[in-house]
C-alpha cells in the first residue's frame, strides 16, 4: 500500500506511469467515454481547511471513476471536538478505500498515515501541495513536451507549494530558480543537499525569471498564516509578478498559479489573464491527475 503524502513518495517511473494514464483519462472523459474502474471504491475526504479546486476535482474524480465520496469538515466531526487523528484514522480507515487530507502541520497526516489500512493522499498541508505540482508539471508537459533543460522561476513565499515545485526539480532533474524575502524564505532543510543544478536561490526577482521557462507564484499567505497578513504585505512588496517581470523570462515563458490568485498582490490581472498564462489549465488537470492517482494507488499499474 502506498501513501502519497508529498511528492517524493512516488518515482519517476510511477510519475511517468501516472501522466500516461491521466493522458488516455482526460481523453476519455473529454470524449463522453465512460471509465469506471473504481466502482464500489469510497474516498473520504478531511478538510480541516478551506477548499473550492481540492474538493470538487476530487469528488467529481471520485465520481467519475464510478466511486463515492464522503466530505468531512473538521468543525462537524469529532476531529473538532479533540478526537486523536491517529483513532480517526483507525475508524475511517476500516470504513473506506482512500483518504484525502487536507490540513495544517505536515505531521498531522503523516500520524494518520502511520495508522491508516487505506491510501492516503495529501490535499495540502503547510508544508506540501503534491497534487497541485502533479497537476502542474502534467500541464507543462502537455504545454511543452518535456522538461529536459527547464528553468522553473518561483517568485513569493518560500511555502507549501514551493517546497514542492524544489522536491519536483530533482525528481524530473530541471532548474528552480527560487526568489523570495528574506524572512519568507526557503527552510534551510528544504535546501540542503539539494544540488544547485536543482535548486538556486536569488535575491531579485529580476535575476530568478531570466531565461526562465515558466514562471510560477502563489498567495503571499496561505491559509494558517493570516495573522500575519498585514506584515507579509510589506514584505512581499516588489515580489509581484507583473508584464515588466515576465519579460526577462523567455518570450515564450509559462506563467502559473494554483490558484486562489490575489490579482494586484503576488501577480498582476494581465498576466493572469494573458496568453501565457495556463493557470486554468493546472486546475482542470487537478480532475484528471487524480483520477490517474487514486486509479493507481487503489488498483496498481493497469493499462485497460
Ligand atoms: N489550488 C488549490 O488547491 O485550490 P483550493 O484551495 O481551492 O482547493
Ligand atoms: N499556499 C496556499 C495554497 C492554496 C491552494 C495555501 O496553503 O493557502
Amino acid at each position: 500500500m502506498k501513501h502519497f503524502l508529498q511528492l517524493r513518495d512516488l518515482d519517476r517511473g510511477e510519475f511517468e506511469h501516472l501522466f500516461s494514464r491521466t493522458r488516455i483519462i482526460k481523453d476519455r472523459f473529454k470524449n463522453y467515454i465512460a471509465y469506471q474502474p473504481l466502482a464500489d471504491r469510497m474516498l473520504a475526504m478531511v478538510f480541516e481547511k478551506s477548499s473550492t479546486r481540492t474538493r470538487v476535482s476530487f469528488e467529481a474524480g471520485i465520481h467519475q471513476l464510478g466511486g463515492s465520496s464522503i466530505v468531512l469538515n473538521t468543525g462537524e466531526t469529532q476531529l473538532g471536538r479533540g478526537e486523536p487523528i491517529e483513532d480517526v484514522a483507525r475508524v475511517i480507515s476500516r470504513m473506506v478505500d482512500i483518504v484525502m487530507i487536507r490540513t495544517f502541520e505536515h505531521s498531522i497526516i503523516e500520524r494518520f498515515a502511520a495508522q491508516s489500512r487505506v491510501p492516503v493522499v495529501n490535499g495540502l498541508t503547510n508544508d506540501y501541495h503534491p497534487c497541485q505540482v502533479l497537476a502542474d508539471l502534467y500541464t507543462y508537459l502537455e504545454h511543452r513536451g518535456s522538461f529536459a533543460g527547464a528553468t522553473v522561476a518561483w517568485i513569493g513565499d518560500g511555502n507549501n507549494m514551493c517546497n514542492t515545485w524544489i522536491q519536483a526539480a530533482e525528481i524530473f532533474d530541471f532548474k528552480l530558480n527560487v526568489c523570495t524575502p528574506g524572512a519568507y524564505g526557503v527552510q534551510g532543510a528544504r535546501a540542503a543537499g539539494v544540488d544547485r543544478r536543482h535548486l538556486e536561490i536569488f535575491s531579485r526577482p529580476a535575476q530568478a525569471v531570466a531565461g526562465a521557462h515558466l514562471v510560477t507564484t502563489d498567495v503571499w499567505t496561505s491559509m494558517g498564516f493570516e495573522a500575519e497578513a498585514g506584515a507579509r504585505l510589506e514584505a512581499f512588496d516588489g515580489f509581484t509578478v507583473d508584464a515588466a517581470l515576465m519579460r526577462l523570462a523567455r518570450p515564450e515563458a509559462l506563467f502559473m498559479h494554483c490558484l486562489p490568485a490575489h490579482r494586484g498582490e503576488e501577480v498582476t490581472t494581465d498576466v493572469l489573464e494573458s496568453a501565457q498564462s495556463v493557470v486554468w489549465d493546472e486546475a482542470e488537470n487537478r480532475l484528471h491527475v487524480q483520477k490517474a492517482l487514486m486509479e493507481y494507488l487503489l488498483l496498481g499499474k493497469i493499462d485497460t
